[in-house]
C-alpha cells in the first residue's frame, strides 16, 4: 500500500513496481491475464482483463463504495482479473491518510466481498491503494489528484489511463466534471484512455437528464462515458438475451399471437434505511423503473440485434422504448403507493412519513405500477403492467411472461377448473432461475389438469455462483466495453415515457397508503382486475 498523504511519493516495494510495470509495459491483455498469479484456470466466466489503469473513486465513503464497490474491486482481484499495477485511487471529505482509505477498503471487503478471502490477493491491491482528501470544490485538492496520478502512472506502470467513478449525489456532477476538465484529466494524451462513469439517478426528469447530458458531453466523449445500471450487470438480466436468441424454443410464441400480457415485479422488503434525502420526492418510478423496469421491458421486447456490440443491442432497445405507449387514462392505468406501519419478517416496522428525515406530508410514492403497451406488430395490445415497491412482502424481482389460455378445453369443467395460465418466469433474483408453468395431468384415473413448474436454478445447473452486477460492470469499465451501458439516448426515452406520469400523479392527490409487509395498494390489484387479470403472488 502507497503510504502518506496526498501529492507525496507512494512507498510501494521496489520489486513490486518493477514487476508490475515490467508486465505492464509488454503484456497485452490476454497475457496479463495468463501471467497472473492468482488465475483460477478453471474460470473461464469472465476470462477478460483490463490493460493496466487507475481507478478514481469520488464518494469512497458512500453506503454503494462500501457494499458494492470495493468488494467488487477485490472480487476482481481476487478472480484475476485486475491488470498487473492496478491502482485504486479514492477522493472523499476526509481527513485520512492512504493507510486509512487502506482500511476502510479492507474492511468493507471483508464484510462484503463474494469470493473468500486471501491474504495475497488484499496485499496486492493493498499496494495500489492511495487516498486524496478534499473537496469536489477544491481547485488544490485537484492539482494533488492530478500529481498523484502522474505518479502512480510512473510507478505503476498505468499509463495514464484512468476510470473516473462518480459515485456521488448528481448535484456534485458538474463540479466533479468540471475539475476534471481544468485539470485536463479528462482528456486522454496519446495511447492512452479516460473514462467516466456515472451512477444512476441520470437527472429527475427528461430536461435536468439533458442538463446533466450537457455539462458530461462538453467535456468527455460519448464512447467515454459509461451510465450505471447495475440491472445489466446481472447474470439473469443477461440471461434474457441468451433464453430469447441462443434457443428456437421461445422465438415462435413470443408475441401478441400467444402472449396474454407481461408482468414485470421488482419488489423490495426493505424501508428506505438512511436514503430519505436521497428518496424524498423522488420515489419508487424515478428510482428504479425509469432504469431498471424499462431496461428489462426492453430487453423481453426487442428485435433479436445483428450481434451483441453496443450500437446493435442499443439500437434494437431504443426502438422498444420508442414504441412504448401509455394509458389513455392515466388515472385508471397506474397506482402509486406509499407504506405505513406494518409488520415484515416478524417485527414492528415505521411507515415512510415517520421515517427519519421525512417530511410529514410527503407524497413520494413508494410503490408505483404502470400498464405500458409496446405498440410494434410483434407486441400491439399486449399489456406489460410494471410494479415496483418498497416494504412489500418479500424480495423479489422477476419478468413473467404469461400466455393465453388453450383457445379450447376438451376436459369436463371439474377436471380443469383450476387451471392457470400458462408463464415463462424469469427470476432475476433472489432465488436465480426460470420456471415454466403449464397444466399437467394428476396421477389417477380422472382426467385432472393441475398447474405444475419446470425449473432450473442457476445453483444447481452451474458450479460457480454468479459474479455480482458491479463486479462485471467494473471490469467493462476498466476493459472499455459498453454494451450493458445504456446509451443517453434510452435515458431519455425512458424519462419521456415517465414524465407525463409524474407530472399526472403531481396533479392528482397523493399515494395510497399500504401497510409494510404487504404486497401493495389496492388500487394497484384493481388496476389489474379493470383488465380481468391478477398479479401474481409471488
Ligand atoms: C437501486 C435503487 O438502483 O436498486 C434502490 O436506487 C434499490 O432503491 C436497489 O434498493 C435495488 O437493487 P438490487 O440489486 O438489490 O435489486
Amino acid at each position: 500500500m502507497a503510504r502518506n498523504n496526498a501529492g507525496k511519493q507512494p512507498a510501494i516495494s521496489e520489486e513490486a513496481h518493477v514487476a508490475a510495470a515490467a508486465v505492464a509495459a509488454t503484456a497485452t491483455t490476454a497475457e496479463a491475464y495468463d501471467q497472473n498469479p492468482l488465475r483460477d484456470p478453471r474460470d473461464k466466466r469472465l476470462p477478460r482483463v483490463a490493460g493496466p489503469c487507475v481507478l478514481v473513486l469520488f464518494g469512497v465513503t458512500g453506503d454503494l463504495a462500501k457494499r458494492k464497490l470495493l468488494p467488487a474491486i477485490y472480487d476482481l482481484g481476487n478472480r484475476g482479473l485486475l491488470p498487473p499495477g492496478f491502482s485504486l485511487v479514492g477522493f472523499a471529505r476526509r481527513d485520512w491518510a492512504h493507510e486509512d482509505f487502506a482500511q476502510v477498503t479492507y474492511e468493507a471487503v471483508k464484510e462484503h466481498a463474494r469470493t473468500p478471502f486471501r491474504e495475497e490477493v488484499w496485499k496486492q491491491i493493498c499496494e495500489g491503494i492511495h487516498f486524496c482528501p478534499g473537496e469536489f470544490h477544491d481547485d488544490g485538492a485537484f492539482d494533488v489528484l492530478a500529481m498523484m496520478l502522474k505518479e502512480i502512472d510512473e510507478t505503476r506502470g498505468t499509463g495514464g489511463n484512468y476510470a473516473f467513478y462518480l459515485s456521488v449525489p448528481p448535484k456534485f456532477f458538474p463540479t466533479v466534471i468540471e475539475q476534471l476538465k481544468r485539470t485536463n484529466l479528462a482528456k486522454a494524451p496519446e495511447g492512452a484512455w479516460r473514462r467516466v462513469v456515472i451512477e444512476k439517478p441520470f437527472g429527475h426528469d427528461l430536461k435536468s437528464a439533458q442538463e446533466l447530458n450537457a455539462i458530461t458531453s462538453a467535456v468527455f466523449p460519448e464512447s467515454s462515458v459509461f451510465r450505471i445500471d447495475h440491472y445489466l450487470g446481472k447474470e439473469t438480466v443477461q440471461n434474457i438475451l441468451a433464453l430469447r436468441f441462443a434457443n428456437t424454443l421461445y422465438e415462435p410464441i413470443w408475441n401478441r399471437g400467444y402472449v396474454d400480457h407481461v408482468q414485470i415485479t421488482m419488489a423490495e422488503d426493505i424501508g428506505i434505511g438512511s436514503r430519505a434525502g436521497y428518496y424524498d420526492g423522488i420515489g419508487a418510478a424515478r428510482d428504479v423503473i425509469q432504469n431498471h423496469l424499462l431496461q428489462l421491458l426492453a430487453l423481453v421486447a426487442m428485435e433479436d440485434p445483428t450481434s451483441f456490440d453496443a450500437d446493435s443491442l442499443r439500437r434494437e432497445k431504443e426502438k422498444v422504448l420508442k414504441a412504448v405507449r401509455l394509458p389513455e387514462d392515466l388515472g385508471t392505468g397506474t397506482a402509486r403507493g406509499q407504506y405505513t406501519g406494518g409488520w415484515q419478517g416478524g417485527e414492528r416496522v415505521i411507515g415512510y412519513l415517520e421515517e427519519d428525515g421525512i417530511p410529514p406530508e410527503s407524497k413520494t410514492d413508494t410503490y408505483a405500477a404502470i400498464k405500458l403497451e409496446v405498440a410494434n406488430r410483434r407486441w400491439a395490445g399486449v399489456p406489460f403492467y410494471l410494479r415496483a415497491g418498497k416494504r412489500l412482502s418479500r424480495r423479489v424481482t422477476e419478468v413473467a411472461v404469461v400466455f393465453e389460455r388453450a383457445p379450447h378445453l376438451p376436459f369436463s369443467k371439474d377436471d380443469t377448473e383450476i387451471l392457470g395460465q400458462n408463464a415463462l418466469v424469469i427470476r432475476v433474483q433472489p432465488d436465480e432461475g426460470i420456471t415454466v408453468r403449464f397444466g399437467s395431468k394428476v396421477p389417477g384415473t380422472a382426467m385432472e389438469v393441475r398447474d405444475v413448474s419446470m425449473d432450473f436454478a442457476y445453483g444447481e445447473s452451474f458450479m460457480e455462483s454468479s459474479p455480482e452486477a458491479y463486479e462485471r460492470l467494473l471490469l467493462d469499465v476498466l476493459i472499455g466495453d459498453p454494451p450493458l451501458f445504456p446509451h443517453q439516448r434510452e435515458v431519455e426515452l425512458s424519462w419521456q415515457i415517465l414524465d407525463p406520469i409524474e407530472e399526472y400523479w403531481a396533479k392528482h392527490g397523493r399515494p395510497d397508503g399500504y401497510p409494510a409487509g404487504s404486497w401493495g395498494p389496492s388500487s394497484a390489484d384493481a388496476m389489474l382486475a379493470r383488465d380481468g387479470r391478477v398479479w401474481r403472488r409471488l
